[in-house]
């Protein structure tokens, strides 16, 4: 069997006024990844597979996101909404290209998964026209009822428009569409507005396909991937879905979640064996996570990379760009941000380490800072192999600690430290002998006479 070429067009010039955000809706996050690019991701990828994005007018941060996503995708504008299928013919160029397979997918479908995508091309190879995937919705309201004749799919009726007796079809339109590619621009040139909303409706393609005296069928799948977003609620019930999926891919996967509900995963974290992740931890986007590491309570990491038999936590929040190296620890109340902590080295109690290059096997000491920022620039500090750093010290960055060096206590450090030296910065310390004692007698004087 040769592989079929297709084109996917994903529709995401809806505007979303209902989500009540500045941010187009589209734009909303699941899982750590904007809805978009949950469905650009879901979408047939490689060769033989182009995208078009069809994006509203005046939305650049769309179009940025899908190049971001998918490089290889186009984005074509829809100046006016006029409907579902008028969205769609703004791709009329790629459309024209004439792909075997035409896919139609929704930007606000966000746990559309790529199987789905294959299902539903499979009947395209034998007589199908026209496949619509389905489901079987809760409450259809507002929903496209699928309307059948026996087990062929004769229309789609929207609920504005659908009668009474329509309306108790729960088979429901799920929006994603897939189109024999050489006959979809014939079918939805044919779609016209004539419905209660005055719309061009992708759902009218099912009568055309039926008069042309073409096959329309259904695919089914289950509600919860298909769930469209238009409010926070439903973007809030989407979130649920995804991370009840990424759990359970996890643990299917060999991870051990304590608690699996409380520990909240991106949709692109990867983790490798032996993982071990406690409750209430909280992984956004781009996190690696290798062989063996221990990621405890109420650890907050993103962007960062944690090296085999590292260890994170309790309390420790790996901003962008952090990476662990192998059986490397961080503590409680650690803070790290562009820092690359080699192997085995240890930052286990309340530090900010930022903008930073740790040795192998350094040790910073409790309440170890990196001074990263003058107020105008963020600079770097390079702590060197085996380096000790002292409790409370602060590095002043640029500042580098030699392989060895030994900082003291407390010292606040702005110069370099060459290898293996001690650096103390601090005032001598003085000792006066009976002080506390006459302190006290003082004091319990002053207060006997007030009393
Ligand atoms: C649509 C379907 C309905 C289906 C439901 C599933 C049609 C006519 N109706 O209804 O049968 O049950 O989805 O969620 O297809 N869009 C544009 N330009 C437009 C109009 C819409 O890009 O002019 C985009 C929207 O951004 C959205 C998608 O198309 O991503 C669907 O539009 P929406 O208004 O949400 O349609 P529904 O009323 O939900
Ligand atoms: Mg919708």
């Amino acid at each position: 069997m040769t592989a079929r070429s297709s084109l996917t067009v994903v529709l995401a010039a809806g505007e979303g006024t209902r989500m009540r955000s500045a941010l187009p809706k589209v734009l909303h996050q699941v899982a750590g990844q904007s809805l978009l690019a949950h469905v650009l991701d879901a979408a047939p990828h490689g060769t033989g597979a182009s995208l078009a994005v069809v994006i509203g007018p005046d939305h650049k941060a769309v179009a940025d996101e899908v190049r971001r996503v998918r490089a290889d995708a186009a984005t074509f504008v829809q100046a006016e909404r006029l409907g579902t299928a008028h969205a769609v013919l703004a791709a009329r160029e790629a459309i024209a290209r004439g792909a075997d397979d035409l896919l139609v997918a929704f930007g606000d479908t966000p746990l559309i998964s790529a199987e789905t995508f294959a299902r539903l091309r499979a009947p395209l190879e034998q007589r199908a026209a026209l496949a619509v995937l389905g489901f079987r919705a809760a409450d259809p309201t507002g929903y496209g009822r699928l309307l059948l004749d026996g087990d062929r799919l004769v229309a789609i009726r929207e609920h504005a428009d659908a009668t009474a007796e329509e309306r108790k079809v729960t088979l429901c339109n799920a929006g994603v569409m897939a189109f024999d590619g050489r006959r979809a621009l014939e079918i939805l040139d044919r779609i016209g507005n004539a419905n209660s909303k005055g719309e061009y409706y992708l759902v009218d393609a099912v009568e055309i396909v039926r008069e042309m005296g073409l096959e329309a069928v259904v695919i089914e799948t289950s509600e919860d991937e298909v769930r469209g977003i238009n409010n926070k609620t439903q973007l809030a019930e989407a979130e649920a879905v995804m991370q009840a999926r990424l759990r359970q891919a996890a643990l299917d996967a060999g991870v051990t979640l304590v608690a699996p509900e409380t520990v909240y995963l991106a949709a692109d974290t990867k983790f490798g064996s032996d993982v071990t992740i406690e409750p209430f931890v909280v992984i956004g986007p781009g996190v690696t996570i290798g062989d063996g590491a221990v990621i405890h309570s109420f650890s907050h990491i993103v962007l960062s990379s944690i090296g085999k038999n590292a260890l994170v936590g309790p309390f420790a929040r790996m901003r962008p760009g952090s990476s662990l190296g192998e059986g490397a620890k961080i503590g409680n109340f650690v803070e790290t941000k562009a820092a690359t902590i080699e192997a085995g080295a240890k930052i286990n109690h309340l530090s900010y380490v930022g903008d930073a290059h740790v040795g192998a096997k350094a040790n910073l000491g409790a309440g170890t800072i990196t001074c990263n920022y003058d107020g105008f620039f963020k600079h770097k500090t390079t702590i060197g192999e085996g380096a000790f750093i002292g409790t409370h010290a602060s590095l002043v960055a640029p500042v580098k600690i030699g392989n060895g060096a030994y900082i003291g206590s407390g010292s606040v450090i702005t110069k370099d430290v060459p290898d293996d030296a001690m650096a103390v910065e601090r005032s001598p310390q003085t000792n006066r002998e009976g002080g506390a004692a006459r302190y006290r007698e003082m004091k319990l004087r002053a207060k006997a006479k007030e009393g």
